[in-house]
């Protein structure tokens, strides 16, 4: 069985010897050979050169036996193709080209096309694509609407994401419109994304913990059932979002074959409570890559025992691999997972 149909059989909910595994922002700054790329070139320059875009997407898999790659990019690039650009600031965290708080503003966003500005995405996707030969699993992503509205609105990064909350109860007409663009925008992207080669999709409602429980459906939730409806009947999405353990079930409903689980809840519990026909991917913390190879090898297994008998099972971090996290590390992961009986 190769990788990619492991992952496959995973997301259907197929019986395997051991799961999948992956990791999210794989190829991010933990890697010295990511590193060197990124003293040449800035993280946009990589992104929008689908050659730099493909050699960093497979940095990591030709470290670790991983069964995917994950398609290097950022959800802002949705943005950016609209009409409102981004950038790192100095102190860390991102900046907006301008905070979007007027209707003028949100005239101008423009979501017809993007599928043709972001096509170094699709190109980028293509030649990962060409040098997986068909054995590896190759995701794309994007944000969900309500994800990519909170640095849109907020301006960038946040600490209480007190506009985009604002604009929801106050303003839902202003708040509808932006979302119906980024519903519209997402789908075309997610279809060229699935045209160039994509296996699977994940959608980061990265922030879709913090609005409150009832507020979900709302405000996230409705957006993305529209845009998996709009897309192939059965193609594998993956729906993450952080710190909302209690929409887990309400996300069953989204139309995702999986859901990404963050590293707060026991995936055993979660397991227990959502449909059998809904994979889990998930969900080690993440600062357990900063510690030692042996306490990776004891908290992976006592994951992976946790999900002993049970189909549909992806195993990851529950969020992004830090900066400072060890490579000796990721190998005691993957080995753990890869040699478990
Ligand atoms: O695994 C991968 O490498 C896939 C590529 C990937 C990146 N970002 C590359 C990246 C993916 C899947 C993302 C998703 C992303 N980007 C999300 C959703 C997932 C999540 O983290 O919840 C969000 C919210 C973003 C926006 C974004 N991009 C943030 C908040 C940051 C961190 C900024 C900071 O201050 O550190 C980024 C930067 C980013 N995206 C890096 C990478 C490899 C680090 C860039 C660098 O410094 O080299």
């Amino acid at each position: 069985m190769t990788s990619r149909e492991r992952f496959l059989s995973a997301c259907a909910c197929q019986p395997l010897d051991r799961p999948p595994v992956w990791v999210m922002r794989q190829a991010g700054r933990y890697l010295p050979e990511y590193r060197a790329l990124k003293a040449k070139s800035s993280f946009l320059e990589m992104v929008k050169t689908p050659e730099l875009a493909a050699e960093v997407t497979l940095q990591p898999l030709r470290r670790f036996a991983l069964d995917a790659a994950i398609i290097f990019s950022d959800i802002l690039v949705i943005p950016e193709a609209m009409g409102q650009g981004y950038k790192f600031r100095d102190e860390g965290g991102i900046g907006m080209d301008f905070r979007l708080d007027n209707i003028a503003q949100l005239d101008r966003l423009d979501p017809t096309g993007v599928a043709q500005r972001l096509d170094y995405v699709g190109q980028a996707l293509t030649r990962v694509k060409t040098e997986l030969k068909g054995e590896k699993a190759l995701l794309g992503f994007g944000g969900s609407p309500w994800t990519l509205a909170t640095y849109m609105v907020e301006g960038g990064s946040s600490e209480d994401f007190a506009r985009i909350k604002q604009l929801f109860f106050t303003d839902r007409p202003f708040f509808t419109a932006l979302m119906e663009k980024l519903t519209t925008a997402l789908i075309e992207y997610f279809k060229m994304q699935i045209k160039a080669g994509a296996d699977a999709i994940q959608i980061f409602d990265s922030w879709g913990g913090i609005i409150a429980g009832q507020d979900y459906e709302a405000a996230s939730l409705r957006w993305v059932r529209e845009i998996i409806a709009a897309l192939p009947k059965d193609f594998p999405i993956i729906l993450y979002a952080k710190g909302a353990p209690s929409q887990l079930t309400d996300m069953a409903f989204s139309g995702a074959k999986v859901l990404g689980v963050d590293w707060t809840v026991d995936l055993g519990v979660i397991r227990r409570l959502v449909p059998d026909s809904i994979a889990l991917q998930g969900n080690l913390d993440p600062v357990l890559m900063n510690t030692t190879p042996e306490i990776v090898r004891r908290e992976a297994t006592r994951l992976l025992e946790t999900m002993r008998g049970t189909r549909g099972h992806i195993f990851n971090l529950g969020h992004g691999i830090m900066p400072e996290a060890k490579i000796e590390c990721m190998e005691s992961l993957v080995e753990t997972i890869t040699q478990w009986k």
